[in-house]
């Protein structure tokens, strides 16, 4: 048995169903990016049958991202199938299609509505049709935690002589306890007389906090691929935090049998902030290895012991996790090139509008404070709708807020198209309009609504500060809903809340009127 670990990220699919998690193209091609830096194995690009944004995103990463095995999900049917392969296809050799049907007996009785052996007639026949398009395949029992375990051997021998290359286990529901799961896979080794044709995989989901703990323990038992995601984010509780996997496999050899991952673990904490940012979902300061607390001794007795000997309190180094790696600060005299660069290695790549329209932003911000740190830019660039054929530019605002007036602010917007093909001067337009509000931050988003006949509710806001500093950037992540029981983020940053507030609201506004339909895609109802 190998002793290498597969990583197999699907944050761009299971993560992204977190709601208002979704990601709109450029955001996508972005995390690609960084999970390629990252060296994971895998990257499950997306469910390409869901939507044309879905299918265009996987195709571009398919095209584009170079490294890791692209995959492709879809359920047990030709459609979806024949969409995963089309969509996978740039990749070459390094094409996959990620095939699922549902086996535990609740959901072949109340929603499949299927016997045992039609289920294993269509997972054949979903294997075999998807082997015929691409090398490598993968199936997955959905439910399998839940599944009698003679059917789940059953299956996985059947996908297996039809072809699938991996068997993935999932803990669909984040049922499964860590013996018991181990177990599991314990069991499909002893009664599945073909597994060794096939990689074992696992991918479990954290209803009661123990994804991470069940992969574990699957890797214990011989598992050899393990699905999760960065910062665990997913549906409901999230799936396995794939920093977290790594660096206990990494950190306890002993434990897991010497096995290895190829994961770059310096890349780990610019890919969590990386995914925070694009996915709108915060970290928690003490979330283990990437939370800003994780690595930070408070007490006394612990920064004496640590100064003394590091392994005192610390079992993992936190610069080989990439903590401490942020380099030498921009400031506002800075050019164009230094901070190209500086956006080059964060691994932002702009085009010359996108990057003269970051300069600005850039410029705006080194006059009000004194440097610009790598997560300052990285804010910059998160508040821009780059890519999108037009754009609203926060030109002008003016607020009156206090103890005895009504908070009021004046908004002027700048509306950017894309230049015309003739060369002509990018046509630009400016609004502007005035409301009050429960507050100065309320007023602005009220303001903005009257300019672009929108009306969005505010259901999440949160600000932070980006770095450190009286001058520190404020960082605002909020989720609108805009009517339509979906929430869209929005993110800005400034030295001024308020106005970082008025810019994250935008941002969202802009996400829907703008790129709304990639950014909201709504999947099938039978979706994991
Ligand atoms: O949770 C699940 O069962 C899934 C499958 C598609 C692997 O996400
Ligand atoms: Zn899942």
């Amino acid at each position: 048995m190998s002793d290498k670990i597969i990583i197999f990220d699907t944050t761009l699919r299971d993560g992204e169903q977190c709601p208002g998690a979704s990601m709109n193209l450029r955001e996508k091609m972005e995390v690609a990016r960084q999970l390629a830096r990252l060296n994971v194995d895998v990257i499950e690009a997306g469910f390409p049958v869901i939507s044309d944004g879905d299918f265009r995103a996987v195709n571009q990463i398919a095209t584009e991202v170079r490294g890791p095995i692209i995959a492709g999900l879809a359920r047990c049917v030709p459609g979806d199938i024949d969409a995963a392969a089309a969509a996978v296809k740039p990749a070459g050799d390094r094409a996959r299609v990620h095939v699922f049907l549902a086996t535990s007996k609740i959901h072949l009785e109340h929603k499949l509505r299927k016997a045992q052996e039609e289920i294993i007639r269509l997972a054949v026949e979903g294997v075999r049709r998807a082997r015929a398009l691409v090398r490598d395949v993968e199936f997955s029992p959905e439910d399998g935690s839940r599944t009698v375990p003679e059917f789940l051997a059953e299956i996985t021998r059947a996908v297996i002589e039809a072809g699938a290359t991996t068997v993935n286990i999932p803990d669909t529901v984040g049922y499964a306890v860590p013996d018991q799961f181990g177990e599991l896979i314990r069991y499909l080794f002893d009664h599945v007389p073909n597994i060794h044709d096939a990689v074992v995989s696992v991918h479990c989901h954290n209803d009661l906090g123990l994804a991470v703990a069940n992969s574990l323990a699957a890797v214990r038992a011989g598992a050899r691929q393990v699905e999760g995601t960065i910062n665990g984010i997913g549906e409901r509780a999230g799936n396995a935090a794939l920093e977290e996997v790594v660096m206990a496999l990494r950190t306890r050899p002993e434990v897991f049998g010497h096995v290895t991952t190829d994961v770059n673990t310096r890349e780990i904490v610019k890919s969590s902030r990386l995914i925070s940012r694009m996915s709108g979902l915060l970290v928690p300061r003490s979330k283990a290895i990437v939370g800003e607390n994780a690595f930070a001794h408070s007490s006394g007795i612990h920064q004496d012991g640590i100064l003394k000997k590091r392994e005192t309190y610390e079992i993992m180094d936190p610069h080989e996790v990439g903590w401490g790696e942020t380099e030498l600060p921009l400031t506002k005299h800075s050019g164009r090139h230094a901070m190209v660069k500086r956006l080059e290695h964060l691994g932002y790549t702009l085009n010359q509008e996108e990057t003269e329209h970051v300069f600005r932003r850039f410029k705006e911000v080194g006059d009000r404070k004194k440097f610009v740190y790598d997560d300052d830019l990285a804010a910059l660039i998160e508040d821009s709708s780059l890519g999108a054929p037009e754009t609203y530019e926060l030109e002008y605002f003016h607020v009156t807020s206090g103890t005895t007036t009504v908070p009021t602010a004046t908004v002027r917007l700048r509306h950017n198209t894309l230049a015309p093909a003739d060369g002509k001067d990018t046509p630009t337009e400016t609004m502007q309009d005035s409301a009050p509000g429960n507050g100065a931050v309320d007023a602005a988003m009220k303001a903005i609504d009257r300019i672009l006949g929108h009306q969005g509710h505010l259901a999440e806001y949160h600000v932070q500060a980006v770095t450190g500093g009286k001058d520190a950037l404020g960082e605002v992540t909020l989720k609108v809903d805009f009517g339509d029981g979906k929430l869209i983020t929005g993110k800005g940053a400034s030295t001024d809340v308020i106005e970082a507030s008025a810019r994250a609201y935008l941002h969202a506004v802009s996400r829907v009127l703008v790129t709304g339909a990639a950014a909201v895609a709504s999947k099938p109802t039978d979706t994991p």
